[in-house]
């Protein structure tokens, strides 16, 4: 412990659904003094028995401790639960997931009622919370004091990024990593697609995918050097005239094996408007300018 780190064995916890009540146990496991609140009181009950203290109201859990950690439904609800209770001196954790802009704006909130506030994107799924290797983390974004001086408690369910002191960093990352996977399982389920109708076992199939995909992964960093020179034709393997004229096989192959192209077209047709502006010596990373609206 460094002597800018506060031992916080005490923290306040709202919302006991699925995640609140995996963060619950691990603080729990860890030894942490954990008073904790939820709108249907019975899901506390269980963590009663693990040595949770359940306060009857929001506002009394808010009162037994200086750390009070929320993760409920949505941004709506953290307004709903918190409404009316004197937040001043409190040191307010928000992992609830939003919007940069309602980050921003909750931080602003907190702000004019005496509290200091992070707010944190969770990139795991609840059984991955509190388990030691399990690649758990959350990204973290507001005040670098609050996050610097409960570090440890923080660390305890799951490992911490901080992104900056903009508040609304955190979920910016968390919905751009999760942006990106979305348009990943786009790309698995077209390729499932084209594979179920044959003699062809999911399974094996299924590793070969996922060996490609994590090869493919590499090419970011390479997008991200293009990206800060402003140069998009270093270190080009593939270029996007030689891409889009392979677009055409895979459109083909999709009509032979009758499956519908329309998670990928979105994505062709910018390769094809970025080429048409007379790019082709691109990397594919001008589709990037081509996604920038207002
Ligand atoms: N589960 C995941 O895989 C996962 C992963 C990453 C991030 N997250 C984020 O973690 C947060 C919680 O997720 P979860 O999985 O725990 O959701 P959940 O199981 O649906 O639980 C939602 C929680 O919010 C409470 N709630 C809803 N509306 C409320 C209101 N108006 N006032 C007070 N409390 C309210 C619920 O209370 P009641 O019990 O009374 O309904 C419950 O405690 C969400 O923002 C989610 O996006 C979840």
């Amino acid at each position: 412990m460094t002597d800018n780190n506060i031992q916080t064995n005490s923290i306040t916890l709202l919302g006991l659904g699925s995640m609140g009540t995996a963060l619950a146990r691990a603080w729990l496991a860890a030894g942490t003094s954990l008073t904790v609140w939820n709108r249907t009181p019975n899901r506390a009950q269980a963590l009663a028995s693990e040595g949770a203290t359940v306060a009857p109201t929001a506002a009394e859990a808010v009162a037994a401790g200086r750390l009070v950690v929320v993760c409920l439904l949505d941004d709506e609800s953290v307004g709903a639960a918190l409404d009316g209770i004197d937040l001043s001196g409190k040191d307010l954790v928000n992992l609830t997931t939003g919007t940069p802009a309602q980050a921003r704006a909750r931080a602003e909130w907190a702000r004019e009622r005496g509290a200091r506030f992070l707010d944190g994107g969770i990139m795991a799924v609840p059984p991955m919370i509190g388990v030691p290797d399990s690649g758990a983390y959350v990204f973290y974004s507001g005040s670098e004091d609050l996050f610097t001086e409960h570090r440890e408690a923080l660390a305890v369910p799951a490992g911490t990024t901080f992104v900056g002191v903009d508040p609304g960093y955190a979920a910016l990352h968390d919905v751009a990593l999760l942006s990106a996977m979305t348009g990943m399982f786009a790309g698995v389920a077209h390729a499932f697609a084209l594979v179920r109708r044959e003699d062809i076992a999911p399974t094996g199939f299924a590793s070969l995918l996922a060996d490609w995909l994590a090869a493919m992964t590499a090419s970011v960093h390479l997008a991200a050097e293009q990206l800060e020179t402003g140069d998009y034709t270093t270190g080009v393997v593939s270029n996007l005239a030689m891409q889009v004229a392979g677009n055409a096989t895979l459109l083909r192959t999709a009509a032979e094996q009758r499956v519908s192209p329309e998670l990928l077209t979105p994505y062709m047709a910018l390769m094809e408007r970025r080429l048409a502006a007379g790019r082709g010596d691109e990397d594919t990373t001008g589709v990037i300018d081509l996604l920038a609206v207002g």
